[in-house]
C-alpha cells in the first residue's frame, strides 16, 4: 500500500524523471482541439496497450516485448505506462519487474527504465553504501554531477525509500577528503546562475586565482589574446614549475562544490591557457587519494563534456573497475540518457576506442541484457 501511494507521489511531483539530461522543454496546448483530444485517447489506449502487453510478457518471462517499449518510447511516456500498470493490476510494476527479472543487471535495467530516474539513482547509491564495501566509483559517477534542483530531488527521493538521510548515510561510511567533498555536494550548494554575464566572468577569474594564486586576477573569460599571451609570458618568467602546480585542497573542494559547470568548464580553459599544463594534470599531482581523485576528475570531465563524460564511465566500468568488469555504468548511462544522447556517446566511444560498447561489454550468446543492451543501441545508432 504504502509503496503504492509512494510510487504515485513521485510520479505526480516529480520533474527529475522527464528531463534529466533532456534540453527539450514540452509545450503545453492552450486549448485542445477536437483533434487533439482525439490523438490524447489513442494516446492513452496506446499506453494501456503496452502496460497490458506487458503483463503478458510475463507470463514467458521474455525482456522482449519490454525492449520493444523501451526503445520506441521516453522517460516520461514509459512512467505514464508504470502507472497506467499499476493501475489496472493493482502492483507496481517495478515490483513485478523485480519479481519477474531479478535484481541482477538485466533486472536493474529494465527496473530501472520504468521508474523516475530518481529512484532509479537512490537505489543505487543505496546499495553502493550499504552493500559490502563501500562502491565509491558509483558514489562518485552519481553525485559529481546533478543539477541542484536533481540532487535535492534525489536527496528526497533516498529518504523516503529508504528511511534514512544521505549525509548521514555518506558520512558514516566515506572518509579524507572524498567525504568532504561528497559532503559538500550534498550540501547542494552550487551557483548556477549564469545570466549576469559580467559576474560570470568575475567567478571564472575568481575560481582560476583560488586553482592557482599566482594566475592575475585581471584574467577573466573575456581577456583578448594579446593580453592572455603578455600573462603567460609574465607568468612563465617567474619560472612556474609542473612540480609547483599544486592545487590547495580546501580550494578546490570549494571551487568543485560552489561553482556551476559552465563556471568550472570555463575556469579549467582558462588555467591551460595560462599555466600551459592540463588541470587534469594538476588534479591528478594534488590529489593523491584514488577515489578523491576520482570524484575531482569526475566533475572536471563532466564539465568539460558530458557525452566523454559518459563514453569515458562506461569503458571503464566494462574494462578495468577494480580489476573486475562491471555493468553499472553502461545501465546508469542507458537508463539517464535520451536516445539521441546515447547516439552521441556511441559515436564518440567508438572514436576513441575503435570498437563498439557491444563488442567491449563481455557476456555469452544469448545473454538476455547484452542481447537487450544490443538492440537498445542499435535503435539509437540512426
Ligand atoms: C516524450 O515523447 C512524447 C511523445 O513523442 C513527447 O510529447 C514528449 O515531449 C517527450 N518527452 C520528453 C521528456 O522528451
Ligand atoms: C564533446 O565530445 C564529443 C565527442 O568527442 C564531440 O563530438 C563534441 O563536439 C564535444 N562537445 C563539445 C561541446 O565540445
Amino acid at each position: 500500500m504504502f509503496t503504492n501511494l509512494f510510487f504515485v507521489f513521485i510520479l505526480s511531483t516529480s520533474f527529475f524523471m522527464c528531463a534529466t539530461h533532456d534540453k527539450t522543454k514540452s509545450v503545453q496546448p492552450e486549448k485542445k482541439s477536437e483533434e487533439e483530444s482525439k490523438k490524447l485517447t489513442t494516446n492513452e489506449d496506446k499506453i494501456i496497450t503496452q502496460a497490458t502487453s506487458i503483463r503478458e510478457a510475463f507470463v514467458d518471462a521474455s525482456p522482449d516485448v519490454l525492449v520493444d517499449i523501451i526503445i520506441t518510447t521516453n522517460v516520461s511516456e514509459r512512467l505514464q505506462i508504470a502507472m497506467a500498470y499499476t493501475r489496472k493490476y493493482g502492483k507496481p510494476l517495478e515490483h513485478d519487474l523485480e519479481t519477474k527479472l531479478g535484481n541482477k543487471d538485466l533486472g536493474k535495467l529494465m527496473t530501472g527504465m520504468f521508474e523516475p530516474r530518481s529512484v532509479f539513482l537512490a537505489k543505487d547509491l543505496r546499495h553502493a553504501i550499504a552493500g559490502l564495501g563501500t562502491d565509491e566509483n558509483t558514489l562518485s559517477e552519481i553525485l559529481c554531477c546533478l543539477k541542484a534542483s536533481e540532487l535535492k530531488e534525489l536527496i528526497g527521493t533516498y529518504h523516503m525509500l529508504h528511511k534514512k538521510r544521505l549525509f548521514k548515510d555518506i558520512e558514516a561510511d566515506t572518509s579524507g577528503d572524498f567525504r568532504k567533498l561528497l559532503l559538500k555536494l550534498v550540501e547542494v550548494v552550487r551557483n548556477e546562475n549564469e545570466d549576469d554575464r559580467k559576474e560570470f566572468n568575475l567567478r571564472v577569474a575568481d575560481v582560476v586565482k583560488k586553482l592557482n594564486p599566482e594566475v592575475p586576477t585581471s584574467v577573466s573569460t573575456t581577456t583578448k589574446r594579446p593580453l592572455l599571451d603578455h600573462i603567460k609570458y609574465v607568468f612563465h618568467s617567474k619560472k612556474q614549475k609542473a612540480e609547483n602546480l599544486y592545487v590547495n585542497i580546501q580550494s578546490i573542494i570549494d571551487v568543485f562544490s560552489t561553482h556551476s559547470f559552465i563556471v568550472i568548464d570555463k575556469a579549467s580553459q582558462n588555467y591551460e591557457k595560462i599555466t600551459g599544463y592540463e588541470l587534469t594534470e594538476t588534479i591528478r599531482k594534488s590529489a593523491k587519494k584514488e577515489d578523491f581523485q576520482e570524484l575531482l576528475l569526475d566533475i572536471l570531465q563532466f564539465s568539460v563534456n558530458r557525452t566523454e563524460f559518459y563514453v569515458h564511465k562506461i569503458h571503464d566500468g566494462l574494462t578495468q573497475y577494480k580489476f573486475k568488469p562491471s555493468r553499472k555504468s553502461l545501465t546508469r548511462a542507458l537508463v539517464m540518457l535520451s536516445h539521441s544522447e546515447l547516439s552521441h556517446v556511441q559515436l564518440a566511444y567508438q572514436t576513441f576506442f575503435r570498437r563498439k560498447i557491444i563488442n567491449v561489454l563481455d557476456g555469452k550468446p544469448g545473454d538476455p541484457y547484452k542481447s537487450a543492451v544490443n538492440r537498445i543501441l542499435n535503435s539509437c545508432d540512426n
